[in-house]
């Protein structure tokens, strides 16, 4: 059993394979968190909660009144405003009479084999019953009535834990949720760093990693999305902690819009982590008889090092969180248009590009911004969803048509959140998009964001969408959303629910996907946000991949990859080989291979050569697709470690097969280099396909392999493909 709750000393245990997490019900029917670590077989932990104390400044609580228990020093489940507690609250309500004084205690609790789904939201899901086990515990603050249940959902096997919150109002009066994170964690000591993915567009997830400090530190986002600039991801992990060694705590939001993530450092030295949706610019009037969710988080430990959590992500995000028909199926190999012609396209262009697509073993054809409106720069027809005859003199139909002839898939492009101020649908709804009444309309990329929290409008664009792709032929959807929210007001809501509009945003944005994805299964969707600037697990659960970034040159994308890669697994980030200026057609490859590869080019301007090269890189795709795309990911040397060149290995889960990549950012000035590979089977004995060479995999992962003579210049790059005999 993944949860047991001992009646005895009414302690909940929480087991997985690589954690234990612990707390119980206090004197006072405060909830108490006990442990969280590596697994540990006691239930008596009873010891864990004493905390030092000074009477003066930490209030008692009149319901437990025993010695050195205090809500302001004890390790708390989930704290909360204004009674004892001052440290980070992970929830507050403001209640009829106007104020925030909230205190949660146990009611009740259950137990049951699964996992149930968020009303709106995405989360993970089992695909067995017997995957998982969901504790659910009731809480109440007895002044107000309000009730907040506490679900925790262990995937035993994953090591992972989920949490999120159901409030609700059984009372005769409105109150406000104020704060309501998803998690709360507080772990003893502060010996730890945070890790973050931070950026902006076009260098999204560098790895930040700092040590804690008393106070507070934090990563949030209030852009209306979780944003190139912060990931709704956090880690902390020992001092110590390397790839392989070291403990990590990893936490992750399955949320795309506005999060924050706070750890505070108290005056004890305890460590208080919050996760959750970002409480500035959020307030939710909750009636009687309504219910509220929050967003899922995610939890993850183990001992093994930063690698391992990363792995661990991966497994999860693979088995339980990534649906549909691609979730593991073999995504079609594509060609998209962007970069090679930017708007400037037509029928011809598109069908000679085809061609060529056929010519070098591509399996799909996308069609990305362009085909709409009267849409030739980025200054019109956001919103018009209608294809552009002048472009198309064969209509989408007749595109596809031709396409398909040739064997070829076809996608297109939307941006379905996005309104250009020279569309007909603005000139037609000129308040369907998010403004604030008396205040000028912020312009970002000449486009305003549609008020997806208004049902009606979105409704309405979805119909267009689904008019074009029910009456075409139509395998795969890139979704975009090429700005941020700002003036955020809702022209339909009354003024006490103006705090909602960025949660109503989100929750609008995922009934359209979820709607698309239910009214055509089949579609491969692929999300966009100015490349990965909604790169989250709210996002995934409705589009298997996602364009990483818009920066494809090679060298650059390292960072970026290696960043995704600390929580999101190979098979979810689209990587294209493109025409950019730095670097061979050989690493641009290497380094797309490591993701949903694809191409991204005018094949009208490659050579010959080049498009005999690109023919055997479509092989090689085939060839290492299951090892990229079902194996595990083994960072060897991270460009956050090294100036010069950076190395990763995929190994297949039978240990049979190994796919080893080396990119050389600068020309080292030492080029000895020999390369420890990793979680190789030491007794087996591999062959290097390209030499023939034979060594042991103990020979591999502590002589190493010596590739001292491999080509070491400036952007140079090789693949070492390891067969076991
Ligand atoms: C964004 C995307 C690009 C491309 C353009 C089109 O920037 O990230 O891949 O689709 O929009 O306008």
């Amino acid at each position: 059993m993944a949860i047991n709750f001992c009646k005895e000393s009414n302690i909940f245990k929480l087991d997985t394979y690589s954690s234990t997490y612990i707390f119980g019900i206090f004197e006072g029917n405060y909830l108490v968190h006990y442990y969280y670590g590596a697994p540990i077989p006691d239930t008596d932990v009873s010891a864990l909660w004493l905390r030092p104390w000074f009477a003066s400044f930490c209030p008692d609580s009149p319901s437990a009144r025993i010695p050195n228990f205090s809500p302001d020093v004890t390790p708390l489940e989930y704290s909360t405003f204004g009674a004892g507690d001052f440290r980070l609250s992970a929830f507050a309500v403001e209640n009829s009479e106007g104020n925030k004084v909230t205190d949660l205690r146990y009611i009740s609790h259950k137990i049951y084999d699964g996992k149930k789904s968020l009303p709106g939201l995405p989360s993970l899901y089992t695909n067995e019953d017997s995957e998982a086990q969901t504790l659910e515990i009731l809480t109440e603050d007895k002044v107000t009535g309000v009730k907040a249940t506490l679900i925790y959902t262990v995937f035993e096997k994953k090591g992972a834990i989920t949490r999120s919150v159901k409030v609700e109002n059984p009372t005769e009066k409105p109150f406000y949720i104020d704060t309501i994170h998803s998690l709360c964690v507080d772990l003893p000591g502060y010996d730890y760093d945070m890790l973050g993915l931070y950026g902006r567009w076009v260098k999204e997830r560098s790895l930040d990693r700092y040590p804690l400090h008393h106070g507070i530190q934090s990563i949030k986002s209030k852009r209306g999305s979780s944003s190139h600039n912060h990931n709704p991801f956090t880690a902390l992990v020992s001092k110590n902690a390397t790839e392989d060694y070291g403990d990590c705590y990893g936490f992750n939001l399955v949320y795309s819009s506005n999060f924050s993530i706070d750890v505070e450092v108290d005056g004890f030295a305890s460590s208080r982590l919050v996760m959750g949706i970002n409480p500035e610019g959020f307030k939710w009037l909750l009636n009687p008889g309504e219910e509220f969710y929050s967003p899922e988080a995610v939890m993850i430990y183990t001992n093994k090092g930063i690698g391992e959590m990363s792995r661990m992500f991966h497994r999860l995000y693979s088995d339980n969180l990534v649906r549909g028909k691609w979730k593991k199926a073999k995504r079609p190999l594509l060609i998209n248009n962007w970069e090679g012609t930017g708007m400037s396209f037509d029928h011809d262009k598109l069908v000679s590009f085809a061609h060529h697509a056929k010519d070098m073993g591509i399996e799909m054809l996308v069609m990305d911004d362009g085909w709409f409106g009267k849409r030739d720069d980025d200054k019109s027809s956001l919103g018009d969803w209608f294809v552009a005859d002048y472009k198309l003199k064969y209509g989408l139909s007749g595109l596809i048509k031709e396409v398909n002839a040739l064997g070829l898939k076809f996608g297109i492009w939307f941006e379905p959140e996005m309104i250009s101020p020279d569309s007909e649908i603005y000139r037609a709804h000129p308040d369907w998009c998010l403004h604030t009444e008396g205040r000028d309309k912020s312009i970002a990329r000449t486009q305003y964001v549609i008020d997806y929290s208004r049902k009606e409008v979105r409704d309405h664009i979805y119909s267009m969408m689904y008019k074009i792709l029910s009456e075409n032929n139509i395998d795969y959807v890139k979704w975009d959303f090429n700005r941020n929210l700002t003036e955020v007001s809702c022209a339909e809501l009354p003024k006490e629910r103006q705090g909602e509009v960025f949660h109503r945003f989100v929750l609008g944005t995922y009934e359209i996907m979820d709607r698309l994805t239910r009214d055509f299964p089949h579609l491969l969707l692929e999300n966009c946000s100015g490349g990965g600037g909604r790169f989250d697990p709210g996002m995934l659960y409705y589009s298997p991949q996602i364009w990483t970034s818009d920066n494809t040159d090679p060298i650059e994308r390292l960072t970026i990859q290696f960043g995704t890669s600390l929580c999101y697994p190979a098979s979810t980030m689209g990587a294209h080989v493109s025409a950019s200026r730095r670097a061979s057609y050989e690493t641009k490859k290497n380094v797309a291979l490591w993701g949903s590869f694809g191409y991204e080019l005018d094949p009208d301007k490659l050579t010959e050569e080049e498009k005999a090269e690109i023919k055997e890189q479509v092989k090689e795709y085939h060839k290492y697709y299951d090892v990229i795309h079902y194996g595990e990911l083994y960072r060897l040397i991270t460009p956050f470690e090294n100036e010069f060149k950076v190395a990763w290995e995929f190994v297949s889960e039978d240990k049979k097969e190994a796919l080893v990549t080396v990119v050389n950012m600068r020309q080292p000035y030492d080029s000895l280099f020999f390369l420890k590979l990793k979680a190789l089977d030491p007794e087996k004995i591999y062959e290097i396909e390209e030499t023939g060479e034979e060594y042991s995999g103990a020979y591999l992962m502590n002589a190493g392999l010596n590739l001292t003579h491999k080509p070491n210049g400036d952007g140079a790059s090789y693949l070492i493909h390891l067969l076991a005999k």
